[in-house]
């Protein structure tokens, strides 16, 4: 095998596991190899053994031979970067850093788009588009691309990814909107694409953003697309609960629930408690209208997201209720419980949005009051956040108002004395809290340890 070629293949692979689509040409008069990456969008790759007059056109130029890395420019200002055939590591680091400025520049779907149209352009071009081989197609680009998140739907994911926490719902979300996107785009290019159910289950306690989360990604998928809909009103965000349903008539029932679906189209229903139709007296009803739900689920499949929300053990039973439910939510998200610095993250959102400001000593105590409402049994996350930051805000009203004369500084400034809490109260609690976690850690060290032991006696 000739040596450019080995360091071709090799080159191909490490710029294949980034993600490149790779175009490569083989010259046939002399051993040169040339690699087009991403239609051209990124700079293009010549590996050579000797000095050719087409290296000039090339940014990247691996040199057989030679002993090192030499980022020269020519004095027309191109940039020319040669690399020893050891060095492919450090070109495959510059291209990959090259590509992460041009999305940056230009957005990545903008950049997706630019690769669609260069792959177009090329089409009809003679010389290395028509004698290249592609080697590998990372692309979503083809002749027509018109797909674009508009800037509601950017929105909606915005706030959403600017929400603290909630990091499974923020991946899965943008593994839905990839995947949509990518089906539009397969779909433009005459590749089968299949419809992905987009229902979601999500469990969580209390205040742990589980509504929240539902209705921006009502928008979210609305705008982008994901949801069929008739017209350009608001997009629906239909909640539903179990005591709106019930009815002796189980007829009346199952149209009720039905009407929560029609309301619902094109946008979210979202089933609260949803464990709630479990197990009731009236065990027939629930079926039935359970078995209504199951049906409208799959049958508006494109026109609505359900997402079914509850405590994690109490799901279980709802799924385990019909056969078809738990295939029909082949999603399920767990929200937990936030920890101390996103509960503080959060009260600095909140305030920001109201336009307050916590000093350092107002977040100490926050943090210190947090650890206490964290170790009390159902914990109301956000929500708790929320009530202490209302409350504060009133304590502050009346602080300020006996100023003579506040400063627009003093209207906005919440400090340690605004928040509801005694020091000493807190600081016994917070050391309660402390040990009862010790404890805990303790027992589940002892558990543990008495686990390996038993192991390594058997
Ligand atoms: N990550 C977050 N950032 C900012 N605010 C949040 C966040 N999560 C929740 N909140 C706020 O906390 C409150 C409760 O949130 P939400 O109603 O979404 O919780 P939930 O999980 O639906 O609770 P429940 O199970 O009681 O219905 C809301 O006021 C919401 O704005
Ligand atoms: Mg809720």
């Amino acid at each position: 095998m000739r040596e450019t070629a080995r360091i071709a293949d090799e080159l191909i692979k490490l710029l294949q596991s980034e993600g490149f689509t790779i175009q490569r040409y083989d010259s046939m008069t002399t051993s040169s190899i040339y690699l087009k990456l991403d239609y051209g969008v990124c700079n293009s790759i010549r590996i050579g053994d000797h000095k050719g007059k087409r290296q000039y056109k090339y940014r990247y130029n691996v040199d057989i031979g030679r002993k090192q890395v030499n980022r020269h420019k020519t004095p027309e200002g191109w940039e020319r970067w040669y690399y020893p055939e050891t060095a492919l590591r450090a070109l495959v680091k510059d291209a990959v850093l090259e590509r992460k400025r041009l999305i940056a520049k230009h957005g990545q779907e903008q950049y997706w788009v630019l690769m669609a149209q260069r792959k177009f352009d090329n089409q009809g071009n003679k010389g290395f588009w028509q004698n290249a081989k592609l080697v590998s197609q990372m692309d979503i680009g083809g002749a027509s691309v018109d797909y674009q998140v508009n800037e509601k739907a950017k929105d909606a994911l915005n706030r959403l990814s600017s929400l603290p926490g909630m990091h499974a719902i923020k991946e899965q979300v943008d593994e839905m909107v990839h995947y949509s996107r990518i089906a539009a785009l397969r779909k433009n290019n005459n590749l089968k694409s299949s419809a992905q159910s987009n229902h979601m289950i999500f469990t969580g306690n209390p205040g742990t953003g589980k509504t929240t989360a539902a209705r921006l990604i009502g928008e979210a998928f609305a705008e982008i697309g994901l949801l069929k809909r008739d017209s350009n009103n608001d997009i629906p965000f239909v909640e539903v609960h179990h005591s709106m349903i019930t009815h002796p008539h189980v007829g009346e029932a199952e149209k009720r629930m039905v009407a929560k679906f029609e309301e619902a189209r094109g946008g979210v229903l979202f089933i609260d408690e949803a464990y709630a139709f479990v197990g009731k007296s009236d065990a027939r009803t629930s079926e039935k209208v359970v078995a209504t739900m199951v049906q409208y689920i799959e049958d508006m499949r494109d026109q609505i997201v359900v997402i079914a929300a509850g405590y994690p053990k109490n799901m279980a039973e709802f799924l385990s209720l019909n056969p078809g439910l738990a295939s029909r939510f082949p999603t399920i998200i767990h929200f937990p419980d936030y920890d101390i610095s996103d509960l503080v993250a959060i009260a600095q959102q909140m305030l920001l949005e109201q336009e307050y400001l916590g000093t350092s000593e107002f977040y100490e105590a926050l943090a210190s009051v947090m650890w206490i409402e964290k170790s009390k049994a159902n914990f109301g996350n956000a929500r708790i956040v929320r009530n202490h930051i209302e409350r504060s805000v009133r304590r502050q009203a009346m602080r300020v108002a006996r100023l003579p004369q506040p400063s627009r500084k003093d209207l906005a400034t919440l400090t340690g004395e605004d928040l509801v809490y005694s020091p000493q109260g807190v600081q016994n609690s917070e050391i309660e809290a402390l040990h009862k976690i010790i404890r805990e850690a303790q027992a589940r060290l002892f558990a543990l340890d008495l686990k390996g032991l038993i192991q390594r006696t058997l």
